[in-house]
């Protein structure tokens, strides 16, 4: 199978131009900047991402010096630009900022940017540019800002271009990448999510020993759970921990699903003790703290007992790793995800993460090919904390049964309106005031339910949802007739940012 190599100088980016160039159904890998080519095993061609830092700083990352006479194409995307102008002796300088939206002009609308028109919107993100074009490359596209915005040396076969095409925002972006990876590149389009299942299967199915799997019934650890179950069956271990954290009616529906797909599972009630701990604890970071170090000690009480296991299998997606920060490469942490950034080494666990790669609307694509209901595809995240974060100071019983109740209202409501499956996340949390309402002439001194529902594509933006007020009036209706105690529903109005998805 033909294969694309990004090597990685940090953009958070670059990931997105391995997705992109998979839309095209070839195959791409994300590797070390510095990565030895001879390593790279006969792959179609080579893109340098983008990456924050500056050619001429100290200790800023540069490819292996082979990467240019590997013989295959070479494509330059922001810093990676101005790599190949540095490297074949033209001149970077830190001149005319460029961010946002741009108009790019082009000046040879064949090759690279080929079948795109003479103008499109480009994004761009840069402090530094290409002030002089090296020898033996011409300019194919400028903008009002950077004089050489795309270079091209055809019989070198090395491109470079200061805008993103990998982004949303650059109109086109998928073409130009197309243009590149497909004809300049020459790679077959032959890659399909079904190979990428087979490539993973046959990888998981070298591991020695076995794997426990954390099973929550969300898609991201179902799918990370046929994936094993295919490739070391009867080694698979997977555990479903009842922290008492969890929606309205959970525990259940997850034994029915892992009967449903064939896969054994082991219930471990620890409600009590992840309650206990987190008695009285009102501080967020605390909780999750909390709630992270107890799931790492119930899995590895479950590794050491029964069918010793040596590894532990979690759903861990992109998204959770670059905003944690723990891509390896040269990346800013933005958050820290509990179910990111390893396990401590004397649990003597070794962590497996065959997700690693993908976006969600990816994993949906796996769990269809691998069989997984339709009811947990289109299902909302929930998040590993559970209702701990939807809940603000102390989580009590009297706050737990709120929440799970209220939120089952919040779902009913909106599957009734046919509105499920437009929205990204529906929940109702608890606040940590209280607010004075009247039932039946009687005064009532309750809590404060706050409705949140967000639209969203990945999670790392989203913004509130503008649910039709005769449906945020039945919820809230049925809010205060169904549960006791609360005394005010209000509805969450914050995109994030500002805000998060969560409460906590
Ligand atoms: P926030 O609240 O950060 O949430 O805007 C973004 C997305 O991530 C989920 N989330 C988590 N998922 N472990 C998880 O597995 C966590 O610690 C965690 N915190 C938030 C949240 O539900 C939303 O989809």
């Amino acid at each position: 199978m033909d294969r694309i190599a990004v090597l990685d100088f940090g953009s958070q980016y670059a990931h997105l131009i391995c997705r992109r160039i998979r839309s095209l159904s070839v195959r791409a890998d994300l590797v070390r900047h510095d990565i030895d080519p001879a390593k790279l095993g006969g792959v179609k061609g080579i893109i340098l991402s983008g990456g924050p830092s500056s050619v001429h700083e100290d200790g800023s990352p540069h490819p292996h010096d082979g990467i240019f006479s590997a013989n295959v194409p070479v494509l330059g995307i922001c810093y990676g630009h101005q790599l190949v102008v540095d490297k074949f002796g033209g001149e970077v300088l830190n001149a005319n900022r460029e961010y946002g939206s741009s108009a790019l002009q082009i000046d040879e609308p064949k090759g690279l940017l080929g079948g795109i028109g003479t103008s499109v919107r480009a994004w761009m993100s840069h402090g530094d540019e290409a002030s002089k074009v090296p020898g033996g490359f011409e300019v194919i596209a400028h903008t009002s800002t950077s004089r050489a915005a795309a270079i091209a040396d055809p019989d070198r076969r090395v491109y470079g271009v200061q805008f993103h095409p990998e982004v949303a925002h650059t109109e086109r972006g998928n073409d130009i990448l197309g243009n590149f990876v497909l004809k300049i590149c020459g790679a077959r389009a032959d890659w399909t999510m079904e190979s990428f299942v087979e490539d993973k299967v046959a990888e998981l199915s070298e591991i020695g020993g076995n794997v426990l799997c954390g099973a929550s019934g969300g898609i991201d650890s179902t799918v990370t759970a046929a994936l094993l179950h295919r490739a070391i069956g009867p080694r698979l271990r997977c555990v479903f921990v009842d922290n008492g954290l969890l929606r309205h009616g959970e525990p259940d529906g997850v034994r029915s699903l892992y009967e449903e797909l064939g896969i054994d599972l082991e219930t471990v009630d620890a409600s009590e003790r992840f309650l206990g701990r987190l008695s009285g604890v009102a501080d967020p970071e605390k909780k999750r703290r909390i709630v992270g170090g107890e799931f790492i000690a119930v899995f590895g009480e479950a590794a050491a007992s029964g069918t010793r296991c040596t590894h532990l299998a979690q759903g861990t997606l992109y998204p959770d790793v670059i905003e944690s920060g723990s891509t390896g490469g040269p990346a800013a942490v933005i958050k820290s995800h509990h179910n990111v950034g390893g396990l401590p080494k004397e649990l003597g666990l070794e962590l497996v993460e065959p997700l690693r790669e993908l976006y969600k609307d990816e994993v949906r694509e796996v769990a269809r090919i691998l069989g997984i209901p339709e009811s947990i595809i289109a299902r909302h995240p929930f998040p590993g904390p559970g209702l701990s974060v939807r809940i603000m100071g102390a989580v009590t019983p009297e706050k737990l049964a709120m929440a799970r109740d209220a939120s089952r209202i919040v779902e009913d409501e909106l599957r009734n309106a046919g509105l499920y499956d437009s929205v990204w996340q529906a929940y109702a949390g608890v606040g940590n005031d209280r607010a004075v309402g009247v039932v039946g002439d009687m005064r009532v001194h309750g809590h404060v339910v706050v409705i949140r529902i967000v639209e969203s594509i990945d999670a790392m933006t989203a913004d509130w949802s503008r649910i039709p007020h005769n449906v945020l009036e039945a919820m809230s209706n049925r809010i205060t007739n169904e549960v006791d105690n609360v005394a005010l529903v209000t509805y969450a109005v914050s995109s994030k940012p500002p805000a998060t998805i969560e409460l906590e």
